[in-house]
């Protein structure tokens, strides 16, 4: 077993940054599954909103970020993260990230803008904003001589007092002590201790077929912390991204809605402008009306995409504003500056996750999570374009400053048990993992995607509940491995998801259900909140 002052899982900009501030305080284990720079944030592309001009204010952003998060954003958090944005954003410009200027030599950011927000205000470096800041941050971690990076380990659960005693459903609330670790190289399941474990392992996009995020998002955190009795809010709110481009090969490669910003507008397989019958913002309304719209148009039209058109900015400008969308388009045959380019949505950012409060802390004393793992209670219903690169970054200031405030300390100095397996097999053929992991991602793609109804709910929840029986007989037979784990908390992640959506009988935001067209807000303006059941 090893003691460390601070415990954080995941390598992306909530991760690292947290890092960064504990740092100062202690030794940090930053334990990550893949590469260190392998993470959602490495491919977020628009930016980071930030209120940065005369035209613009607090109060409209935080207009923006209600409107868009349907009722069920928590007004204080939406309120604490726009105020905070300037100083976060101060920091990360200290720590090398270079935001785009207008020109030059000029103060002034360029800012882009996106759907739902009525003012310029992403702050971007060109178009891998994401990438820029997880250099920028992965540099300071590299050399700082009290951050270890443990890459190619994966978590695979919390210990917990609960899990160490038999008490297990006593109502006192429990706390976390350390994690369980797989070594992938050595094989062997490590044990770390913490009073201190953060949580910031991203997203869930590889539940579905179709997804902008990297492989590593397969819903770790949420399944870790819905083992261990946390609560898990408002799953069902999965935001899919309007616009990937549609080609076999290129995995859903997202294109940003920051091309929208610059005027590129929707059209259908006919031509034919379509987003302004469903909006007044037409193709800059929120992201859960152009993804609806886009669904609705193919499916009228029997077509299997839509296009995006930029064609009327010169080709320089598209060519220096967004060099990787140009270039990746180029590279699968579209030219983006002489015509117009095949478009779908595709999963791309879990809204709910784990309940935090506003300084990151989870309802297991000890556990704290932030960036898109977590449910703050700042996107309510439905995320308002980059508003999640803000959120981690402001939130891992807030959960380490709450740390230093009070040092949570669990008294517990004595050590902790080897991690217990009786599991001796190796996972004789990968196929049975990755024919388990193709059927749920079609279960949630066909049946949990843009448009819901009750009964495809009730299909996809019983199809998961047989394969959720059958990865559990694998994961008590096999030794563990990076993709068993990540099966397991998969299908964990894709129950969670139908379950809450099952809950929710309206339409809000981006849970979008048939049965239910209409919002209701008698019986739903509340968080769908689930707990695991005590034994
Ligand atoms: C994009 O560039 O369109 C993605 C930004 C975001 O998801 O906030």
């Amino acid at each position: 077993m090893r003691e460390v002052d601070f415990i954080v899982i995941g390598s992306g900009i909530a991760g690292l940054t947290f890092a960064l501030k504990a740092a100062s305080q202690g030794h940090v284990v930053v334990v990550t599954k893949r590469g260190r720079a392998e993470s959602n944030t490495a491919g977020a592309q628009g930016g980071i909103a930030c209120v940065s001009s005369e035209e613009d204010s607090f109060e409209l952003h935080i207009r923006d970020t209600l409107t868009a998060g349907a009722g069920l954003c928590n007004e204080a958090v939406v309120r604490r993260v726009v105020t905070e944005a300037p100083g976060c954003i101060a920091e990360l410009i200290q720590m090398g990230v270079e935001f785009d200027r207008y020109a030059k030599g000029n103060i002034g950011h360029d800012l882009g803008k996106e759907g739902g927000h009525s003012k310029r205000r992403v702050l971007h470096v060109q178009d891998f904003t994401g990438l820029a800041i997880e250099r920028a941050l992965l540099r300071r971690v590299s050399e700082h001589p009290n951050i270890e990076l443990l890459e190619n380990h994966m978590a695979v659960d919390f210990i917990t007092m609960k899990s160490l005693s038999d008490e297990q459903s006593s109502t006192q609330a429990d706390v976390c002590v350390g994690v369980y670790v797989l070594n992938e190289r050595t094989g062997i399941v490590e044990t770390l201790r913490s009073d201190v474990t953060f949580l910031a392992t991203g997203g869930c996009g590889k539940a579905y077929l179709y997804t902008t995020n990297p492989d590593v998002a397969t819903g770790d955190g949420v399944a870790m912390a819905w083992r261990a009795g946390a609560v898990i809010s408002n799953m069902e709110f999965i935001q899919f991204h309007p616009t990937c481009l549609y080609h076999a090969e290129a995995k859903s490669f997202l294109i940003s809605e920051a091309v929208r910003g610059e005027g590129a507008i929707l059209i259908d397989a006919r031509g034919e402008r379509f987003m302004q019958k469903y909006h007044p913002l037409a193709e800059l309304a929120p992201r859960d009306i152009v993804a609806r719209a886009i669904d609705a148009e193919m499916k009228q039209w029997g077509s299997k995409c839509v296009y995006l058109d930029i064609t009327h900015k010169s080709a320089d400008f598209i060519k220096r504003r967004f060099p990787k969308v140009y270039e990746t388009c180029l590279k699968y045959g579209f030219d983006l500056t002489q015509r117009p380019v095949p478009v779908v949505p595709a999963a791309h950012y879990q809204c709910g996750g784990v309940k935090t409060d506003l300084n990151g802390e989870t309802t297991i004393a000890g556990l704290y999570a932030a960036g898109e793992v977590a449910c703050t209670g700042l996107h309510g219903a439905n995320r308002l374009a980059s508003n999640s690169l803000l959120e981690a970054v402001v939130l891992a200031n807030l959960c380490f400053k709450k740390i230093m405030n009070s040092r949570p300390s669990s008294g517990q100095k004595f050590a902790l048990p080897k991690w217990q397996s009786s599991r001796a097999e190796e996972v004789s053929e990968m196929v049975i993992i990755y024919h388990n992991w193709d059927e749920i991602r079609r279960i949630m793609w066909d049946y949990v995607g843009i448009v819901r109804n009750g009964q495809r709910l009730q299909q996809a929840n019983a199809r998961l509940r047989a394969l959720h029986a059958e990865i559990q007989g694998f994961y008590q037979k096999f030794k563990p491995s990076t993709d068993l784990l990540e099966l397991r908390n998969l299908i964990t992640v894709a129950s969670l998801i139908v379950k809450s959506a099952i809950q929710r009988k309206e339409s809000r935001g981006l849970h979008y259900t048939l049965d239910f067209p209409e919002k209701n807000d008698s019986n739903y303006l509340h968080d769908t909140d689930m707990r695991i059941d005590p034994p």
